[in-house]
């Protein structure tokens, strides 16, 4: 080793010790007659001291040809510190420097490698090696590997058997668009990247496997967001001979633990939310339940007065912020513009002011009189000092600007804590889903999902196909969809008859599907499973609202990597070699 110590581990006890030193020279100072060096390494920052008198004037001449990001390697004696610093841990002593021997210098780094930087995103993308050294963004992959270490321990405990999948694979329909990969040796055809190993899971299920979990690499060429990466990882499980109810219990123990573990948090018993009731009262299938703030159906109350915008919508329904009556004009025009932005889309809001005394004041008092507007405030049970934000039209749209609405208004009033977790089951979701634009229905969490055995009638009648609910469930902490699952189909005949509801012909399914309805075939077991985003997870628990400060080297938002410059063209001869037309797609 080049070392006798970390830079995070010497204190007072090591006093008088002559210790090896390496790591990155955080900073230097040159004061007086002292000469000070911030040594990093991943464990932490120790100071080096050189006092004049004391060292060769050829070692303090070397020192301060040090640059920032300078690798060295010193030898020197642990010292007490005149002026301790109670921030650091390493902060009651320092190294009194004997010799010192530069290892690599360094460049100038493009911006400040400190716990605040002055580097912008794309500039610390383009040098992600030098950004995750620094402290925060090195703490969030600790983080990362602590959970992973965790996951490990609790599934291993609890009979899963690791299992890797492979990642040249055809196909897999999970709602996204596949990144494919050409075949050299079979010209014209591809491999897909899997958007998960759904299928493989299940034929290990059918293998008998009974227990498998794999930490996971998954790919889906969708439009990216905050919490979505084209790679990104899933804590993805399995097993066979179980209920759904097994299962929820299985993986609210593994997040339970997770957070023991990492968090030191007990969060108890997870409560369940059917999707109807979380569509109703938060109009989202993933709510954020760290503040209440239910929505409340108007439709009984306000119609009927003459206020053409109510008289005429499908749903008129609001949210009460609590102790709100006080915002002024500015502020209840700025929700307004909130909820008319493109993405929402609503036409309007209404509110109305609790204001002292009971009294109700609203924005269209002239359609409603007081004794009107009282019954708005006990449909709300409102208070006085509330206000009552009311949106009115089409119930979808109207449900989604809402609950965008009410998440505004936790985040206004500090209910969004990122240290408070509210995690839940979300279950009973429909099975299928009706996509306009494409006229036909698609499978909600994806085709393999079984539906209720109580819905399965349903299923053979084309006015009720879209109330059957599936044996489906997600887990959702604090608004993020952190995983989801479902009880598989593990019948040929079944399996076949959800292809064809969802518009694939005898053949096409056989084609794309044929080797999983065979294995339903040589005794196929009850099974089903779930699957975790992992990046999600890390940065919840890290209070980070980005997946990509959790991931070691992630793409940015138009699914580039600025670091080594990828996706890129290939030369004319690969191409040619992969049989691809050159002169349909590059040079
Ligand atoms: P699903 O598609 O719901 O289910 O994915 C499971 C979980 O993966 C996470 N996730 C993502 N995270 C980051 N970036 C993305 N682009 C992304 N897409 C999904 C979410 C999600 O809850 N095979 C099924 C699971 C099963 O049925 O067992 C599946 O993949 O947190």
């Amino acid at each position: 080793m080049l070392r006798t110590h970390t830079n995070g581990e010497l204190r007072l006890e090591n006093a008088g010790q002559t210790v090896t030193l390496v790591g990155w020279v955080q900073r230097t100072r040159d004061k007086g007659g002292i000469f000070w060096i911030d040594l990093r390494d991943r464990y932490g920052i120790t100071q080096l001291t050189l006092e004049e008198g004391q060292e060769a004037e050829t070692l303090r001449e070397a020192a301060r040809e040090l640059g920032r990001e300078f690798v060295i390697q010193v030898t020197g004696k642990v010292a007490e510190r005149y002026s301790k610093n109670d921030k650091m841990p390493t902060g009651d002593i320092e190294i009194r420097v004997e010799s010192l021997e530069v290892l690599n210098p360094a460049k100038l780094p493009p911006f400040l490698i400190e716990d605040d930087t002055d580097g912008g995103d794309d500039l610390r993308m383009k040098y992600r090696y030098l950004d995750l050294r620094r402290t925060p963004v090195r703490q969030n992959l600790m983080l990362r590997h602590r959970m992973a270490q965790a996951v490990r321990r609790y599934l291993d405990a609890q009979q899963f058997i690791e299992v890797e999948t492979p990642v040249l694979i055809k196909s897999t329909p999970e709602g996204a668009r596949d990144f494919v990969v050409p075949s050299r040796m079979n010209p014209g055809e591809f491999y897909a990247l899997p958007q998960s190993p759904q299928t493989f899971k299940q034929l290990l299920m059918v293998s008998g496997f009974d227990r498998y979990f794999q930490i996971v690499k998954c790919f889906r060429d969708e439009d990216l967001r905050a919490d979505r990466q084209p790679e990104f990882t899933q804590i993805d499980c399995e097993m066979a001979f179980v209920e759904q109810e097994d299962i929820l219990n299985t993986f609210e123990g593994l997040v339970q633990y997770l957070f023991k573990e990492v968090k030191g948090l007990e969060i108890g018993k997870l409560p369940r939310m059917e999707y109807a009731d979380a569509m109703r009262y938060y109009g989202n299938d993933k709510p954020d339940t760290r503040f209440e703030m239910k929505f409340v159906e108007l439709n009984d109350v306000v119609k009927g007065q003459g206020f053409p915008v109510f008289d005429n919508a499908e749903l008129v329904v609001g949210i009460n912020a609590m102790s709100c009556a006080a915002y002024t004009r500015k502020q209840l025009d700025e929700l307004t513009e909130f909820v008319k932005r493109p993405q929402l889309g609503a036409t309007g809001l209404v509110y109305a002011r609790v204001e002292a005394g009971g009294q109700v004041k609203s924005s269209v008092d002239k359609f409603y009189s007081q004794e009107e507007l009282q019954k708005w405030k006990a449909a709300f049970n409102a208070n006085e000092g509330d206000l009552l934000l009311i949106l009115a039209g089409p119930a979808d749209k109207t449900r989604k600007a809402l609950s965008e609405l009410r998440l505004e208004m936790g985040q206004r009033l500090g209910l969004r804590d990122k240290d408070t977790f509210s995690a839940l089951w979300v279950v009973n979701f429909p099975l299928l889903e009706y996509i306009e634009e494409e006229g036909r229905y698609f499978a909600m969490h994806h085709p393999f999902t079984s539906p209720k055995p109580e819905d399965v009638a349903l299923l053979d009648n084309p006015e009720t196909i879209g109330q059957a609910r599936a044996n489906a469930y997600d887990m959702v902490i604090n608004g993020v969809e952190v995983g989801g699952g479902s009880i598989r189909i593990h019948d040929r005949a079944v399996q076949a008859q959800m292809f064809s509801l969802l518009g694939f012909s005898p053949e096409e399914a056989q084609a794309q599907f044929g080797f999983l309805l065979d294995a339903f075939e040589y005794g196929a077991p009850p099974h089903g499973g779930i699957a975790f985003g992992f990046d999600r997870l890390c940065s919840l628990f890290g209070g980070a609202d980005s997946i990509r400060d959790f991931i070691a080297f992630p793409k940015n938002n138009s699914g580039r990597d600025v670091m080594i410059d990828s996706p890129s063209e290939i030369s004319g001869a690969q191409l040619k070699e992969l049989s691809i037309k050159t002169d349909v797609v590059g040079k």
